[in-house]
């Protein structure tokens, strides 16, 4: 049976570890990390897996960013990810356990629109992310445009052009 439990439950290292595993060790140079630099994640919609023997086998985060929209207004954003799974148990229902609670919580608390680089074929597939709306998003580093991917349920439309970064007051919170 699969426990899930928030992320502050498992070991930094332990979670630093699957991360490595799913994603290989040169993940830090990614887009979606650089997107988040100097902010913490949100407790709330950041979660942990564990296998009947209380080993960490999937992990969630998500963090506050922003859309800067080139008139300047300011959208609040959850940037999702990464989501990993151990690879042993990849194609377990791991994933999908840790993305629908994390999306119920989102929905029950009316949380921002959510954001993330991923592949389509599984968050359009299964959680309804599009790229319908991400076209004229910048963001901080290289990106296949078709794995920006948005879920705006039940809020308005987005600025269609404007850049992505972490929030500005979250990271100034932190400093
Ligand atoms: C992507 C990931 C989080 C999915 O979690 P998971 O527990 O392995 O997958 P689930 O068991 O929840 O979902 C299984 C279903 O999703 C599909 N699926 C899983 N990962 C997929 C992917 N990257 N692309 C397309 N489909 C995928 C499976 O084929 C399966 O479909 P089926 O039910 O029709 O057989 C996990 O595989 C992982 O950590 N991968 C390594 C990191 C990675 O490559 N991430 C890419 C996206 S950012």
């Amino acid at each position: 049976m699969i426990t899930l439990a928030p992320i502050a439950a498992a070991a930094p290292a332990a979670v630093e570890h699957l991360l490595d595993a799913a994603f290989g060790p040169d993940r830090h140079g990614r887009t979606a990390y650089k997107m988040r630099s100097g902010v913490d994640a949100i407790p709330e919609l950041s979660l942990a897996a564990f296998d009947d023997a209380g080993d960490l086998v999937g992990t969630l985060q998500s963090w506050p960013v922003e859309l800067v929209a080139d008139d300047g207004r300011i959208a609040p954003l959850v940037l999702v990810g990464p989501v990993a799974v151990r690879p042993d148990r990849q194609r377990d229902g791991i994933g999908r356990k840790l993305m629908v609670a994390m999306l119920d919580t989102a929905d029950a608390r009316h949380a921002d629109p959510l954001v993330l680089i991923g592949d389509p074929e599984y968050y359009e597939r299964f959680f309804d992310f599009t790229a319908r709306w991400t076209g004229g998003w910048q963001v901080p580093g290289p990106v296949e445009r078709h794995r920006l991917l948005a879920r705006l349920r039940g809020h308005a439309p987005l600025p269609a052009r404007g850049r992505l970064q972490a929030q500005r007051a979250a990271v100034a919170a932190l400093r």
